[in-house]
């Protein structure tokens, strides 16, 4: 048998998607709930803080088909999350942001819910709202603590007193401050739970991240056991962190259930979900860097201020915490601050911290290129770190600099004209930028379930959901690789919270994870179907020694006989084979450890720029992108990955922006017409590859995982790009038209 290993399969999960039999939260609608199914609606505040003082709900009320009408006045109880948002909505009149949810309806159908929801109305004493970074500054220092050591002290040479001395004694400097609003995930699947209960067992169905955690944080919002709650999320249509967390919706519709006695299905407009689900913390940077006339860095100095509404969120301060390990450097200090301010809870997006950082780190590193006169790929090669600054610890794997010569050949960068603005094609000004790509493996030893059936089929099953990523594909993979047995004969089972743990799609982390454990748990399989063969009566190698049988592609063998998982099975009269694995068998394990070596996937960006002469739009009209990220499962899919994540660069880059009105609190954008993400007319083909290795020191199956990486400084390389062609440096994003004309 050929492995699939590597191989550029199409998605397992595919003709499922493509068919419309996957099935996604807002789809589940079972047959036996008809006429019981009920539909709820939120009501969101309209100021951006205060309080409400009173609210009308009569004409609610009495609209047609409404079932309930809740509100801080008569709440339903639920509780507050330890992730996401801090507080929780209905349990107080306090407003902490535009658009916190102030009311609930439920009615018969989604439509009267809806239409009950605009009849509410309520009144409110209101405080002036912090809005912008300027007002709630300077911020809270955030102290460093064990996962983000760096800032707690600065790195020093000795001799060196401080950062400022190491910049001022440097030969050349570049400081720069840039800026970025808020972005936000835009998953094309609408948030929706639907929560039916049976007696006092809680079922959701709810695209999420990870089922697992989901069900954990809704059981405490709701304040039932975590025995009682399962979460349901076998196809989710895109997370990006939003997902992750437990926003108040997904409660409110269980305890609504319950409340009611009915099923009750509760999504969200897109509208509200920019509100509601999280968004990308507008964050400003400033990067100092002090290097000698020949290029070596000296001093790297990284400041962040972040966003951190009062409602909750996330922590988007360590933007700088690659910089702590991409460039080597005698002298380094991060310092970040979370600004208190009155917006709706922030959460993780898309390579959170890297991809801020990573622009501002990238467009600095650039800008020294350009103050030394020197190319910028050669600068970052010059200064490639080879231990994390600071301390002797390496990396599991680490083939930056091999993804700078492949991109810059398969790019021609060598043809590059280093003078801004000097090349031309008719009414367009062309320019080439190149940026680093970084992204931490982390990997963990989790529990994951491996079936083998009477069938002769494999069943590889965990809690992990496919975000859209191409999970479904990967772990067959695995799998198929190591039973020897076809990909046709693999199923993955996903999504639901009743599975082995797995992990949560989050962090870049399912592949990384779960392939070293699905092989492990292959390897214990085997073991067993070999001991079942000898042990069982009527099989052909009772009573033979385990060790004189082999397993080889779906067969035990041995005596010149070969039999197949199946009849063993059979022959052992069980309906099917299973181990889930348990801790500490995924191999050597890299990232997250205290000590030893550290794991991050790398590469390297190359993007050309064509901006109009006359109207200043920038366009992106090719780009190159090489990473290194050990072993590769699933080409195609990876591919996937690696495109999309050029193409949030992009997207960040030249378009990507819900700027916060500072009068009103409210998100500019209220929809996909507002909220600009980069569409097929904005996107070349994207050339993506990958240095073939297997990454042995991160784990056994030396894959450490891509989901984010190739979003991390591809923004900053259309950014360089774009000055290569212009002479014109633009530090906030999105660089759209009018900043460059
Ligand atoms: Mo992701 S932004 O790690 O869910």
């Amino acid at each position: 048998m050929t492995t699939p290993l590597g191989s550029d399969v199409p998605r397992v999960d595919g003709r499922l998607k493509v068919t419309g039999a996957a099935r996604y939260s807002a789809d589940h609608s079972e047959d036996h709930w008809a006429g019981r199914l009920a539909y709820a609606h939120v009501v969101l505040s309209t100021v951006a803080r205060g309080s409400v003082r009173s609210m009308n709900v009569d004409a609610a009320r009495g609209a047609p088909g409404v079932l309930a009408v809740y509100t801080p006045f008569e709440p339903l109880r639920i509780y507050s999350a330890s992730r996401g948002e801090t507080y929780a909505p209905l349990q107080d009149r306090d407003v902490r942001f535009r658009g916190q949810v102030i009311g609930l309806v439920v009615a018969e159908t989604i439509e009267q819910a809806r239409e009950a929801a605009a009849l509410v109305s309520a009144e409110y004493d209101t405080v002036p709202a912090r809005t912008t970074l300027a007002a709630g500054m300077p911020g809270e220092p955030v102290e460093g603590d064990a996962e983000f050591p760096a800032q707690a002290a600065p790195v020093l040479a000795p001799g060196v007193a401080s950062i400022d001395d190491a910049l001022r004694a440097s030969a050349v400097t570049v400081d720069i401050t840039v800026t970025q609003l808020p972005q936000s995930h835009v998953a094309m699947e609408p948030h929706s739970t639907t929560a039916v209960w049976q007696n006092d067992h809680l079922t959701v169905y709810s695209g999420c991240q990870g089922p697992a955690n989901y069900a954990n944080t809704l059981a405490e919002r709701v304040g039932v056991s975590r025995d009682n709650v399962r979460v349901i999320s076998p196809f989710v249509g895109g997370g990006f962190g939003s997902r992750v967390p437990t926003w108040g919706d997904g409660p409110l519709a269980a305890v609504a259930a319950r409340a009611l006695g009915r099923p009750v299905k509760l999504t969200l407009t897109r509208e509200q979900a920019f509100v509601l689900t999280g968004h990308r913390p507008l964050i400003e940077q400033r990067v100092r860097l002090g290097a000698s006339r020949d290029g070596v860095l000296n001093a790297v100095s990284h400041q962040c201020w972040s966003e951190m509404p009062v409602a909750g969120g996330w922590n988007e301060a360590p933007a700088g915490e690659t910089t702590t390990v991409l460039y080597r450097t005698p002298n380094l200090a991060i310092e970040e601050r979370l600004v208190p301010m009155d917006t709706p809870a922030t959460w993780a997006m898309r390579a959170p911290n890297e991809a801020p950082g990573m622009f501002a780190l990238e467009t600095a590193m650039d800008e020294l290129a350009v103050a030394l006169g020197m190319d910028p790929v050669e600068l970052r090669l010059r200064n490639d770190a080879t231990t994390v600054p600071g301390s002797d610890r390496g990396w599991t794997s680490r083939r930056l600099a091999e993804c700078y010569r492949v991109g810059a050949e398969r790019f021609g960068w060598a043809d590059r004209n280093p003078v801004p603005g000097s090349r031309i094609d008719g009414e367009w000004l062309v320019g080439h930028g190149t940026a680093t790509a970084i992204y931490p493996a982390n990997r963990s030893d989790v529990p994951v379930r491996l079936t083998l059936r009477d069938d002769g089929t494999a069943v590889v099953s965990t809690s992990t959901p496919d975000i859209g990523t191409g999970t479904y594909t990967m772990a067959s993979i695995v799998a198929s690789d190591a039973l020897g047995i076809p990909l046709d004969r693999v199923v993955a089972e996903l999504g639901d919270s009743a599975l082995p743990a797995g992990t949560a799609a989050v962090g870049s982390r399912a592949a990384g994870t779960l392939a070293p454990m699905i092989q492990d748990a292959a390897r214990t399989l085997i073991g067993e179907i070999t001991a079942l063969a000898v042990r069982t009566q009527r099989s052909p190698f009772h009573g033979l020694d385990p060790a004189s049988l082999t397993y080889r592609e779906g067969r035990v063998e041995g005596n010149g006989r070969a039999v197949t998982f199946a009849e063993i099975i059979d022959m052992a009269d069980l309906p099917h084979l299973e181990v889930t694995t348990e801790g500490g068998a995924g191999g050597p394990g890299g990232g997250g450890a205290p000590e030893g070596p550290v794991a991050h996937g790398f590469g390297a960006h190359f993007c050309e720029v064509r901006v109009n002469r006359f109207t200043g739009e920038p366009r992106v009209s090719r780009f190159t992108t090489v990473v290194d990220v050990g072993q590769v499962i699933s080409a195609r899919t990876a591919r996937s990955q690696l495109v999309g994540g050029v193409v949030f660069g992009i997207g960040a880059a030249l378009l990507e922006t819900n700027p916060i009105e500072e009068d009103s609190g409210r998100f500019a954008g209220a929809n996909l017409a507002d909220y600009l993400v980069a569409v097929n007319a904005d996107i070349p083909p994207i050339d993506v590859s990958w240095i073939d290795y297997a990454d042995t020191a991160f784990s056994s199956a030396g894959a450490r995982g891509l989901g984010e990486l190739a979003t991390v400084g591809s923004s900053a390389a259309v950014g360089n790009a774009v000055f290569n062609a212009t002479g014109i440096r633009i530090r906030d994003l999105p660089i759209t038209l009018d900043k460059l004309i």
